[in-house]
């Protein structure tokens, strides 16, 4: 028998979340953010679902080169840049758009001998307060002015920053951050980048000419005690797999490894097909939400590689073969990555390779795997 773990992909809300992210702010072109696989959803299944976004926006050359090869003609923005002289044709060759960060990527640019061809399409990224990539503003003058000199760049690259906290609404950090970034973009005149998800939700005054959004194109949202859906936005991920067993278990006798869970009382334990092997968090604790058959109940016991074990007690018309929905419609991920104590995005990102991928077109609203 094969496993039944399945990510369900709701393409319909890839493109409804792309639709209400354009609504938030109908004056900024957008940068759907596909990197890391699509948020694990897929990289060319939602580079296709997301099609109308004016950019894809990646980690990487390789997940360009991906998305070139599969036909997208879309802008294509590389986060990370490049960091060896081998990348820059590549670059060229593929009208890839590299963040220049670092020093080291403008002294491989300047070294670069380019015989013809259309000028390279940057982006500068600016540290306003994050300290993991950029420029500090002081250095963007001197920044802009080799880039400048550059006939093989071309003129006026976008300025970019990125929030360390906007998830936060008032965490001081990010006002520090959007007057920094206001400071240093004054003197240039270039389009500019700054508002993630959250930041769009909580400074959509800050939207500026580019907006980069992953997690709500994902209908996940990262802002403490508010869902995707809460916000307007739909999962496009459902996690399923099937009951496989229900034993009744003697009060006192224990669940699962370690036997980290006493039956309180003579009991129904569902076990449903999927586990750590999956990508299902293994330090969950007791109690965390379970959908079976369109009911939710808790589980119990430790995750295990392929496995989990559920109290069946509050559902008794539960069968074996009924479908179990892990997160996704009708159980919201950001309420897993609550109990798993981190965000929805790790957890669509670390489906592993027997989760099968199968793809919905069914409306964005639609109902849950029941
Ligand atoms: C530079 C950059 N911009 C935009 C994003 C998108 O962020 P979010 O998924 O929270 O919208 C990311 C993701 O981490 C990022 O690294």
């Amino acid at each position: 028998m094969s496993r039944a773990a399945a990510a369900t992909i709701h393409l319909a809300a890839l493109a409804a979340n792309l639709a209400r992210v354009r609504a938030l702010a109908p004056r900024a072109k957008v940068m759907a953010v596909v990197k890391a696989d699509g948020y694990g959803h897929g990289l060319e299944r939602v580079a296709r679902a997301l099609g109308d976004a004016d950019a894809f926006g990646v980690a990487s050359l390789q997940d360009g080169q991906r998305l070139r090869a599969a036909g997208f003609r879309q802008r294509i923005v590389v986060l990370s840049g490049y960091d060896e002289p081998g990348d820059l044709p590549e670059l060229r060759r593929l009208a890839l758009e590299p963040v220049i960060h670092h020093v080291s990527q403008l002294d491989l640019l300047e070294a670069e001998r380019v015989a013809s061809g259309h000028p390279l399409r940057c982006w500068v990224e600016i540290d306003t307060g994050m300290h993991r990539l950029g420029f500090d503003p002081e250095a963007l003058p001197g920044v802009m002015a080799r880039l400048a000199a550059l006939p093989q760049v071309e003129r006026a690259p976008v300025l970019m920053s990125h929030f360390a906290n906007s998830d936060v609404a008032d965490d001081p950090i990010s006002a520090e951050q959007m007057r920094r970034f206001d400071a240093a973009c004054a003197a240039h005149d270039t389009e500019r980048s700054l508002a993630n998800s959250a930041g769009l939700l909580h400074f959509p005054g800050h939207a500026a000419e580019w907006i980069r959004v992953g997690g709500l194109l994902y209908g996940i949202s990262v802002i403490e005690g508010r869902t995707g859906a809460d916000l307007g936005f739909h999962p496009a991920m459902t996690l399923s797999t099937r009951l496989i067993a229900i034993n009744r278990v003697r009060a006192g006798e224990s669940v699962g490894y370690a036997g980290t869970y006493i039956c309180p009382e003579d009991m129904p334990v569902g076990v449903a097909a999927i586990g750590y092997g999956d990508g299902y968090p293994r330090h969950v604790p007791v109690d965390t939400p379970v959908r079976v058959g369109g009911r939710e109940v808790p589980l119990i016991g430790r995750v295990s590689m392929d496995l989990v074990t559920l109290d069946l007690r509050g559902h008794p018309e539960a069968r074996v073969g009924d479908p179990v929905v892990l997160w996704g419609r009708g159980l919201p991920v950001e309420r897993i990555a609550a109990a798993a104590e981190t965000i929805g995005y790790e957890l669509t990102c670390g489906m592993t390779r027997r989760v099968a991928f199968v793809e919905d077109v069914s409306p964005p609203g639609g109902a849950g795997i029941t």
